[in-house]
């Protein structure tokens, strides 16, 4: 089973979001096996960000991660990244398909509610950033 990491960011946190969100993946039949909330460390959001350290938007994707509480999980099933993905629509929330989840609350290209890693690797890296092995519940589901 493929694992992926997940964010409600803190626009989600602060617009009420935060069971919504966790609702839709649940629905869709992804299974928690790693969840808290948190303040993000600035040194954690550079490395979580890193690839974008060249970009115009750093700086402030950085301010903006750090500005409140997030909700951080794991969730694991089959083809548990790409099917995120598809679930969370475009970064753009105006440009994500309708009935996505970034099409459904957001606005904003930098408020855009979730995210979600972008592949396997990406995954891994980011659950290992923000869960010790010990914060991950290994559980039987039988749904
Ligand atoms: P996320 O999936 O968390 O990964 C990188 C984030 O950078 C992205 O969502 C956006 O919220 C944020 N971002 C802010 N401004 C831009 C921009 N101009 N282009 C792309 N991403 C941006």
């Amino acid at each position: 089973m493929e694992r992926t990491f997940v964010m409600v960011k803190p626009d989600g946190v602060q617009r009420n979001l935060v069971g919504n969100i966790i609702a839709c993946f649940e629905k869709k039949g992804l299974k928690i096996i790693g969840l808290k909330m948190m303040r993000i460390p600035r040194e954690l959001a550079e490395s979580h960000y890193g690839e974008h350290r060249d970009k115009p938007f750093f700086g402030p994707l950085v301010n903006y991660i750090t500005s409140g509480p997030v909700v951080a999980m794991v969730l694991e099933g089959k083809d548990a990244v790409g099917t995120v993905r598809e679930m969370m629509g475009a970064t753009n929330p105006l440009k994500a398909a309708p009935g996505t989840i970034r099409a459904t609350y957001g606005m904003d290209i930098g408020r855009n509610v979730v995210h979600g890693s972008d592949s396997p690797t990406s995954a891994e890296r980011e659950i290992n950033l923000f869960f010790r092995p010990e914060e991950l519940v290994n559980y039987q589901r039988d749904v």
